[in-house]
């Protein structure tokens, strides 16, 4: 997986820019963890880890709009970290992760993962190793694409790269480590080709219908991505 990212580490991201869709999926995926990480008003800066940190597109958006303390980045990929350290985000620390070097000397308040754990085959060791990183009460986001999607579907003919979750099996296992306060909620239902063709404010508008309309009448593990949430109690 560490190859296949540094193969792809020079672009990675540049898929986000390429049509108004594209940069609508972006932009949709930030605003929907900044509004779950937000903390109460009045309470303190936040630290925050994020396995999978990639070329730091959440990262930056999130140092851009929330009280932070501490920002810690890893990732897989050598090339990906070196990437990103050319870049000198103000406020972002970075770790290339190897396995051997979490869990870090200080707990953080939230452990984010967003397009990352479909590329881990590994589930449960992951799970723990964001359980480690967070202290008491801390909170766990966890963006995934649904197998039982319409791209998990496609998935059982057509194999992409990365594995596609059961969100009733994460669920199950984020339970069993501790978390409570779990909710999962949509993000979107219609596959990251439909926007990549979306290049029109009369398209985007069709399609951001289209959506709502499915949020309405389909339930979340049906949605191509969830955001899961959970509370280390
Ligand atoms: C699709 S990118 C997403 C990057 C970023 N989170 C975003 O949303 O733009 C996935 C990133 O996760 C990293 N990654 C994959 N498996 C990982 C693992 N087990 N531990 C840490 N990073 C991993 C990859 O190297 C890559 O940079």
């Amino acid at each position: 997986m560490a190859e296949y990212f540094d193969r792809r580490a020079p672009t990675y991201g540049s898929w986000f820019k390429q049509s108004l869709g594209n940069r609508t999926v972006d932009n949709l995926e930030k605003e929907a963890v900044l509004r779950l990480l937000m903390p109460p008003s009045g309470k303190k800066k936040l630290t925050i880890l994020e396995i999978g940190v990639g070329r730091g597109r959440i990262a930056r958006y999130l140092l851009n709009n929330l009280p932070i303390e501490s920002y810690m980045g890893v990732d897989i990929s050598r090339r990906m970290i070196r990437t990103l350290k050319k870049e000198k985000i103000k406020g972002l620390k970075l770790i290339w992760y190897k396995g051997e070097r979490l869990p870090l000397k200080r707990r953080m308040d939230s452990v984010i993962s967003i397009r990352q754990i479909k590329y881990n085959q590994n589930l449960a060791n992951q799970l723990l190793l964001m359980k480690k990183n967070l202290i008491k009460n801390g909170i766990l986001i966890i963006e995934f694409p649904s197998c039982y999607s319409v791209s998990g579907i496609r998935n059982l003919f057509i194999k992409s790269s990365g594995v596609l979750v059961d969100p009733f099996r994460l669920k199950k296992a984020v339970k069993e480590l501790g978390f409570t306060a779990i909710i999962m909620e949509p993000l979107r239902y219609l596959p990251d080709n439909v926007y990549a063709l979306t290049n029109g404010k009369t398209m985007l508008t069709v399609v951001l219908i289209l959506e709502k309309w499915l949020r309405k009448i389909l339930p979340y593990w049906l949605a191509k991505s969830i955001l899961l949430k959970a509370r280390l109690s």
